[in-house]
């Protein structure tokens, strides 16, 4: 991943794809007055019905993407998650999983083939996205490598009408959502806005020099995941902060980045749909949003601690006894996974319990909730 200051021209094809959505984008703008809130331009810019970057059918992640997670750098990586999953699992005697935000499907297969494994296999696996393009490519991953338990995946339209039992879990969709840009001027929380400026858009121009953001549809959003889980975790993967972090003096600039074919920028007002726009994760401000919605603070780490109380090390012995040749990849693996300078501190996990009190594994080694 590399940080720049320019890009490489899209090619022609991808460049009519955003002239697209900037049209929609300008006509939205016409129609609120001359500009609208940041956070409707990044809702528009992501997920635009048949447009936006997460909706319209470009491949975005791995290696031939813009970015790359977790899941898709090692299969060591999910079966830590689904160690997690089993805990959670033999204490209600059973039940189901529900995944947000799939991606290629790889993490699915990963956590379904590791509970094969434990003889802990959830009733179903569910997937809800945003994104209903991915589910070819989902199903696909999961025919090639679980076949034979494809018939317990189940895709959804919409959160289950029927409150589950299990695990609702999720790697970077926290901070895949949009978020409100706000500039302070004298104390003050001044919301940006989106105009047209010549051929493309720009900021609304605002004296202030401490800029950041905040997700305004996490507390819904987590009263929504309250009212589905009758009994179990939710359980959250996503780069960022506990609040004072977060909102530091010094990250004047906020968290907002951008990705595009594995380079890594801060304009997210440029070409609308061909670009990753994300911002880090306030993660004191999920713990307090599940608390005002019933859910209760169950653990809270890094995700190197999470995945050495998860039986990181154990996993990939396994793995190495199974693919001598492999050493150096899985080895490399890990490293990526848990050093600090990786994704290791970068990157939390936290979990929010509803009806579920035992200890979590994950969080044995090292829990911090205290940091939040
Ligand atoms: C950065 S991608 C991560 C994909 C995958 N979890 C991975 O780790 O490779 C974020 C995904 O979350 C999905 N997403 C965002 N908000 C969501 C929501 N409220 N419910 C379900 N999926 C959502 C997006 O459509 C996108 O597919």
């Amino acid at each position: 991943m590399r940080f720049t200051d320019t890009l490489p021209t899209p090619p022609a094809e991808a460049l009519a794809h955003s002239a697209q959505l900037a049209e929609r984008i300008r006509n939205a703008i016409e129609r609120n007055g001359g500009n609208i809130p940041f956070r409707e331009f990044m809702q528009m810019a992501l997920y635009e019905p048949g447009l936006g970057y997460y909706v319209a059918g470009l491949r975005k992640i791995g290696k031939e993407g813009d970015f790359i997670t977790a899941p898709e750098i090692s299969s060591l990586f999910s079966q830590c998650l689904a160690n997690q999953c089993a805990q959670v699992l033999t204490e209600l005697g059973g039940g189901d999983i529900l995944e947000l935000g799939a991606g290629s499907g790889v993490m699915a297969a990963d956590i379904l083939a590791r509970l094969e494994s434990l003889a802990c296999l959830p009733e179903h696996y569910y997937i809800l996205d945003l994104s209903p393009e991915l589910r070819d490519r989902q199903r696909q991953t999961l025919q090639t490598n679980v076949p034979h338990l494809l018939e317990r995946v189940v895709w959804l339209d919409a959160l289950p009408a029927e409150p589950m039992r299990g695990v609702i879990v999720g790697n970077e969709v926290l901070d895949a959502m949009p978020v409100e840009l706000f500039t302070l001027v004298n104390g003050e929380r001044i919301i940006r806005q989106v105009e047209i400026q010549g051929d493309g858009f720009g900021l609304v121009e605002v004296a202030g020099d401490y800029t950041s953001e905040f997700n305004p549809n996490l507390p819904g959003w987590l009263g929504s995941m309250a009212d589905v889980l009758k009994a179990g975790i939710l359980l959250l993967i996503d780069y960022g902060y506990e609040q004072a972090d977060y909102y530091h003096p010094d990250r004047s600039q906020g968290t907002l980045i951008c990705h595009y074919q594995h380079r890594v920028h801060n304009n997210p007002l440029w070409y609308p749909g061909l670009q990753d726009i994300t911002a880090s994760v306030d993660f004191t401000a999920v713990a307090e949003a599940g608390a005002d919605n019933g859910l209760e603070l169950a653990g809270y780490t890094t995700q190197a601690a999470f995945l050495a109380s998860s039986g990181l090390e154990e996993l990939f012995m396994t793995a190495l006894n199974t693919y001598p040749a492999n050493q150096y990849k899985l080895a490399q693996q890990v490293r990526t996974l848990s050093l600090p300078s990786e994704m290791g501190d970068r990157f939390k996990v936290i979990a929010l319990s509803k009806g579920f009190t035992p200890d979590l594994v994950g969080f044995r080694l090292a829990d911090q909730r205290h940091r939040l």
